[in-house]
């Protein structure tokens, strides 16, 4: 490694010790967070539309799925104490409740795998793809405020 590796490295470390004294990452969980869920908010939009009489389009479908397995993978890990309070709708029922909170993201994620291979034409997108997205609402209504 030439001087400049070494250098970035020190000041990358110094860097990521300075943002823990400031307690950034509850910030930054809450960034990630509400990033990832706003992608399932964008993904659900074409997917609801087809729903709606919009025509199939089975790499969408799959493209939403594989963004709501992305998710249901990372967010369980994206609510350190310290992001209880902050720019989040998240409500205190993530931390009293936590077992339930990560078992509806185990789910979540197991429900769009099973829905990735089950889905392969318009019949099978209508026929499996509300129960995927019963799991939205189910999650919002205990986890996160209503003022979003
Ligand atoms: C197991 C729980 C859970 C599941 C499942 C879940 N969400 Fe969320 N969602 C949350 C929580 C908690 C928040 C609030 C995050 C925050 O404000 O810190 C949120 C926030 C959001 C937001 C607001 C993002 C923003 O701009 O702040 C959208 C949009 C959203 N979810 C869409 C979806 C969609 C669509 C699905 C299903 C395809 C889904 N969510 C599934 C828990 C869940």
């Amino acid at each position: 490694m030439n001087r400049m590796g070494w250098g970035s490295t020190a000041f990358a470390a110094m860097a990521f010790a300075a943002s823990v004294a400031l307690a950034a990452s509850g910030a930054d969980a809450i960034k990630e967070r509400r990033a990832l869920m706003k992608e399932n908010g964008e993904a659900t939009k074409a997917v609801v539309g087809m729903l709606k009489g919009a025509p199939f389009d089975l790499a969408a479908v799959q493209k939403a799925l594989k963004t709501y397995e992305n998710a249901a993978a990372k967010m369980p890990g994206l609510f350190p104490a310290d992001s209880e309070k902050g720019d989040t709708h998240a409500l205190p029922a993530v931390w009293t409740d936590t077992a339930d909170f990560d078992a509806r993201f185990k789910k979540f994620g197991a429900d769009s795998a099973a829905a990735l291979t089950a889905i392969t034409d318009d019949a099978s997108f209508k026929a499996n793809m509300p129960g995927v997205l019963k799991n939205c609402g189910g999650c919002h209504e205990k986890f996160r405020a209503k003022d979003n």
